[in-house]
């Protein structure tokens, strides 16, 4: 008899975008002279940048000749892309070796498969509202799970407690879904309580791109001694519109040491490495090649102006909702808006009303655990033109 997991008997049925797309279809279906306009998705628009493709269609044809033809490469990604991240991480300030970064198929794996170097017998501090992939895979392994609550109270940005002991701690920085980020001094306060209590900080950065003062960290590691206690994620679909082309990197470094419950000091690097060479098989050469000239000199800035168009279209959200009095958060670091439903609407009546009303479609807060009922996530990764549409139809149909 072949016993499944029954930890997986405790994982919430998902129906958050099926819901939604469930509700977009039958209101397509009833209105069909109506225009929808979709500012819920959390995937990018714009095309790769022209470099990307160029380096990408290069190593394309170097597979076809002999001569540079590429079979299995190294399991934690080649050293051109390590050279490449090095530099990029320098330009924030941020010393890395380049055997401390390993190249991966995106954040959500790797935020998934991290969970193999820590034991099943560590409480997890999650975030609340977060992204799901945290919660999951934990609930997946059977962990003991707590949360902390993000609210307006604290900007969405929750902060350590002295009397909660956690032994791994998902942090999200600019976070989605609610767009806030953690200044410098609040990492500090975070990686203080990492240290005094011998926990793991998971950093995930997917959105450090989108940081715009020079104040806001795009990496944990510019906290002084976070070498000592944080893995940092980060990846290249919203740097870089890779969400379908695949690729991320984790930096896991060697400063890092814990105990197993027998007391055995390990390397986390080495484990993670050791992790990747067994069930990892790299990500393919042709992709690392177009990840590599992201973090070129011109890479980085056709990269910025798709960042920069979001950026925009985020700034025509936040105005409007500044017209009708809406109070949100994120947006400025974030492609994410994080609105206060109006008129005490939960998440889901809020959701009704633009979809019905307004043919505008988001996403309820309440999907991202429950501190997030009574918010709604509206994103800036559409078109020009149906971001200022949307937009209009919301100032419009909110005015008293
Ligand atoms: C916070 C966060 N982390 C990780 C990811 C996953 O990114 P990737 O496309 O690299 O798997 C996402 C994607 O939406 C995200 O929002």
């Amino acid at each position: 008899m072949a016993f499944v997991n029954e930890n997986y008997c405790n994982l919430k049925e998902s129906f958050l975008f099926a819901d939604i797309a469930h509700k977009v279809s039958a209101y397509a279906e009833a209105h069909p002279d109506k225009k929808i306009i979709r500012l819920g998705i959390g995937d990018v628009t714009l095309p790769l940048a022209k470099c990307v493709v160029d380096a990408m269609a290069k190593a394309v044809a170097e597979m076809g000749v002999q001569s540079t033809f590429r079979g299995y490469g190294p399991e934690q990604g080649y050293d051109f892309l390590h050279a490449a991240l090095v530099k990029y991480y320098a330009s924030f300030g941020v010393t890395l070796e380049s055997d401390e970064i390993f190249i991966s198929d995106g954040a959500k794996s790797d935020c998934a498969n991290i969970t193999d170097i820590f034991s099943n017998a560590n409480t997890i501090l999650i975030p609340d509202p977060v992204y799901p992939v945290y919660l999951d895979t934990n609930i997946m392994c059977g962990r003991h799970i707590i949360y902390m609550e993000g609210k307006p109270e604290n900007d969405f940005l929750p902060m350590p407690d002295e009397n909660v002991k956690a032994d791994v701690i998902y942090l999200c920085s600019p976070n989605n879904p609610t767009g806030s980020a953690y200044t410098k001094e609040q990492l500090e306060e975070w990686v203080a309580y990492a240290l005094k209590n011998d926990a793991v900080i998971l950093y995930d950065a997917a959105y450090e791109a989108y940081v715009t003062d020079p104040a806001i960290p795009r990496s944990i590691f510019v906290i002084e001694d976070a070498k000592k206690c944080a893995i940092e994620l980060c990846s290249l679909s919203k740097t870089a519109g890779f969400t379908g082309t695949r690729c991320g990197y984790t930096v896991v470094p060697h400063a890092l040491v814990r105990k197993t419950e027998s007391g055995k000091e390990m390397e986390l690097n080495k484990m993670w490495l050791r992790r990747q060479t067994t069930k990892f098989n790299g990500v393919p050469y042709i992709i690392q090649r177009g990840a590599e000239a992201v973090f070129s000199e011109e890479g980085i800035k056709q990269c910025r102006e798709s960042i920069a168009y979001y950026q925009e279209n985020a700034r025509i959200i936040m105005e409007g909702f500044d017209k009708v009095g809406i109070k949100y958060y994120g947006g400025v670091h974030s492609p994410y808006i994080w609105l206060q439903c109006p008129d005490g609407m939960s998440s889901w009546e809020f959701f009704d009303f633009l979809l019905e009303k307004l043919q505008v479609v988001g996403t309820p807060g309440a999907g991202f655990g429950k501190m997030g009922e009574g918010f709604f996530r509206l994103t800036a990764f559409g078109s020009r033109e149906n971001t200022i549409e949307a937009m209009e139809r919301i100032i419009n149909g909110l005015k008293k």
